[in-house]
Parts: C-alpha cells; sequence; structure tokens
C-alpha cells in the first residue's frame, strides 16, 4: 500500500490535505471487480489518484471507472484505469465525488465545477453513492446558503431561461448569472455543450423536491445542481478527524 495521508491531529492540515483524507478514506470501500463512478473536481481526483495507485499495486483488479466529465476522463485515461459508460454499465457499484454543500439530511449543491449532468446521471444509479468533503462544506439547508446553485441550460434564448429561473424563486430572493470562463471571458460551456447559470438565494428556498420538480418543468432547462436523496454516505475530513454522515 501506498502512504497514507497524515492523521489529522499531527500536523496543522490544508483544505486539500483534507479533501485527500477523505478522498482516501472513501476509496477503502472499493473492492476489486467493482464498476466505479469517478467524481469530478479537486476532491474527487484524490480518489481516482488513489484508486490508480491501488491498481498499479495489484491491491485492487479489474476495476471498470465511468468519469461523470471529460476532465475525469483524461485523468483516469492517463493513469491507465480501465474505463467503460453507462450505456455498457447502466449500473454502478459505487460512486465517489465531492460536493460544494452537504446538509444534515445528506443533500448536496453540486456543479460549481460545471459538471452536474454527467454528475448526477452516474450517481443516480449508483448502488453507493460516497460524498467526500472537507468540513468547509458543510451548511444548514442546501439551497440557502447563499452561494452559486448552478443549472445547466440550453444555450438557446439562455437569458430567458435566467429571467425564468428567477422568477420562479422571487419569493427566495434570487438573482441570477450566466457562468462565464475565467480563460476566455465567453460563456462557460459544459462537456455536453450547454452553459450554466448560478442561482443565489437570500432566503431558503423551501421544500428541495418541489423546487427542483419546478425547474424540471421549465423548457430550456437541462438539470440543476441539487442533489436530493442520492448520497447514501458523506466522509467529512476536518481539524479534528474524520466523520463518516450515514442516511
Ligand atoms: C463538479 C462538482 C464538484 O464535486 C464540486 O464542485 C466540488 O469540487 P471540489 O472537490 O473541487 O471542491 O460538483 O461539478
Amino acid at each position: 500500500m501506498g502512504p497514507s495521508p497524515v492523521c489529522p491531529a499531527a500536523v496543522s492540515l490544508n483544505q486539500d490535505d483534507l479533501k485527500k483524507i477523505a478522498a482516501y478514506k472513501a476509496v477503502e470501500h472499493v473492492k476489486s471487480g467493482m464498476v466505479l463512478g469517478l467524481g469530478t473536481g479537486s476532491t474527487a481526483k484524490h480518489a481516482v489518484d488513489r484508486i490508480a495507485d491501488l491498481l498499479r499495486q495489484g491491491v485492487l483488479k479489474d476495476i471498470v471507472g465511468i468519469p461523470t466529465s471529460t476532465k475525469t476522463y483524461d485523468q483516469a485515461v492517463s493513469l491507465g484505469i480501465p474505463l467503460s459508460d453507462l450505456d455498457s454499465h447502466p449500473v454502478v457499484d459505487l460512486a465517489i465525488d465531492g460536493a460544494d454543500e452537504v446538509d444534515s439530511g445528506l443533500n448536496l449543491v453540486k456543479g460549481r465545477g460545471g459538471s452536474l449532468l454527467r454528475e448526477k446521471m452516474v450517481e443516480s444509479v449508483s448502488k453507493k453513492f460516497i460524498v467526500i468533503v472537507d468540513e468547509s462544506k458543510l451548511v444548514k439547508h442546501v439551497g440557502g446558503s447563499g452561494l452559486a446553485m448552478p443549472v445547466e441550460v440550453i444555450p438557446f434564448c439562455w437569458n430567458h431561461s435566467l429571467r425564468r429561473l428567477v422568477g420562479m424563486f422571487a419569493y427566495a430572493g434570487c438573482i441570477g448569472e450566466l457562468r462565464m470562463s475565467v480563460e476566455n471571458g465567453k460563456p462557460s460551456v459544459t462537456d455536453n455543450g450547454n452553459f450554466v447559470i448560478d442561482l443565489y438565494f437570500e432566503r431558503d428556498i423551501g421544500d428541495l423536491n418541489e423546487a427542483s420538480d419546478a425547474i424540471l418543468r421549465l423548457p430550456g432547462i437541462v438539470e440543476h445542481g441539487m442533489f436530493i436523496g442520492l448520497a447514501t454516505s458523506v466522509i467529512v475530513a476536518g481539524e479534528e478527524g474524520i466523520t463518516v454522515k450515514t442516511k
């Protein structure tokens, strides 16, 4: 086995150390022969690295990874992890992914990295979905933290979609903006060729399932970043150690 991340209590740890600790802990649940959902983001990246290490060492065998973004696909290919997709493997044994927000009911906000659609497609068909976060991601209620809730939209008349979304959540003091790419100053484009609208709520949006249904009923909306009831457990790494929250 390769080196494990250091014990949280031993030294002062930065946020990336905590992400790595959570990721390594989750990978302890990976068994040979599994079909694995490979998440996206700086936390999930550690899990993919770790899986590749264990495959190289022969500790794990016959893993099939289903990447949730082109970025994770590229990482996994570069590390030699065998890959497939949902067409060939419609049921996933275990998915491991990060999140932007986690609440006490294990509901999540995801997609600030822009990969929400593929993440939700893979994680919604996973028998187990382990979320890996550092403690900064814990919130009281998702959809009420004041931080971005991403919505993937069709580029056609995106401004119209933005206005409809903002109007729908006027009761929660919603504002929205089109996500722009920091690299080229143009709208940020997802792996699926769509745009992302980030919604910000001044007040709690209330019932998450109702909000989800209402968003998905709007023509032009592809998916939103609320992951309601999908996580089976959440591994939280903090200065005081690791906490595992389970449904
Ligand atoms: C990408 C995601 C990520 O999981 C989420 O943004 C967390 O990222 P990070 O681990 O870098 O904090 O949903 O679409």
